[in-house]
């Protein structure tokens, strides 16, 4: 096995842990929704499954979310990069980003505020806590459904999330995922011989 390493400098600390995953974060209601782009975000538990946003105070959306305790994480697609970008230029204080930009949403399925419905992921969340951090604060939340596309399930029921041509984030570039290197625990599996498969019928290697 061969690895680069690197000479480095050493900068100040900063934010540069990436990519991470542009959302766009639904809230309000289905009559007054809004809509802003989130990248401050991720897996904080898995059972209970739980999440968190980041969001600064002057937002426009923070106080929606902190009075109605709700939100939706909707992951985004290249389809919607240039959607993106604009909920995260743009303030629902000053103009409706949906109509400024074609998306639409739907009565969600167990919180209040709405989901988009051109993201193929909708992530239902419910407030537990707001961690004041400094410039950002942390609502930590309870995932309480996700809604998935159904195009997006294979036969056996699996969500194939690569077909979904979703979005990274990093250092101020938008990104589509690449090509597939690996699935969980693949460094440990044993390999399958070809003569495995004598008999067998068609199988996807
Ligand atoms: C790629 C990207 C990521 C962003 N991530 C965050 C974030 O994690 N937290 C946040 O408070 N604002 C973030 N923003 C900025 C907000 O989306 C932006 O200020 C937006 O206009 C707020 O909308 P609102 O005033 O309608 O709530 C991001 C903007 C972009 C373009």
């Amino acid at each position: 096995m061969s690895y680069n390493c690197y000479t480095k400098e050493s900068w100040k600390g900063s934010v540069i842990t990436c990519p991470v995953p542009p959302t766009l974060v639904t809230c309000g209601t289905v009559e007054k929704p809004n809509i802003f782009t989130v990248a401050w975000t991720g897996i904080l538990n898995t059972q209970p499954p739980m999440t968190y946003i980041s969001v600064r105070p002057e937002r426009f959306s923070y106080d929606i979310i902190k009075s109605s305790g709700e939100f939706v994480i909707n992951l985004a697609t290249e389809q919607l990069v240039r959607a993106v970008d604009y909920c995260g230029v743009r303030s629902g204080r000053n103009t409706d980003k949906f109509k400024d930009t074609g998306l639409s949403v739907q009565q969600a399925g167990e919180v209040g505020c709405p989901v988009l419905e051109q993201s193929p992921v909708n992530i239902e969340c419910r407030v537990r806590e707001i961690i004041p951090l400094g410039t950002h604060d942390m609502f930590i939340a309870d995932i309480v459904r996700v809604d998935v596309a159904r195009e997006l399930i294979d036969p056996n029921g699996r969500l194939e999330l690569d077909k979904a041509g979703l979005l990274a984030y990093a250092h101020g570039e938008y990104f589509a995922l690449g090509r597939k290197l690996g699935s969980f625990g693949y460094s440990v599996r044993k390999k399958r011989r070809k003569s495995d498969n004598k008999g067998k019928g068609k199988r996807k290697l």
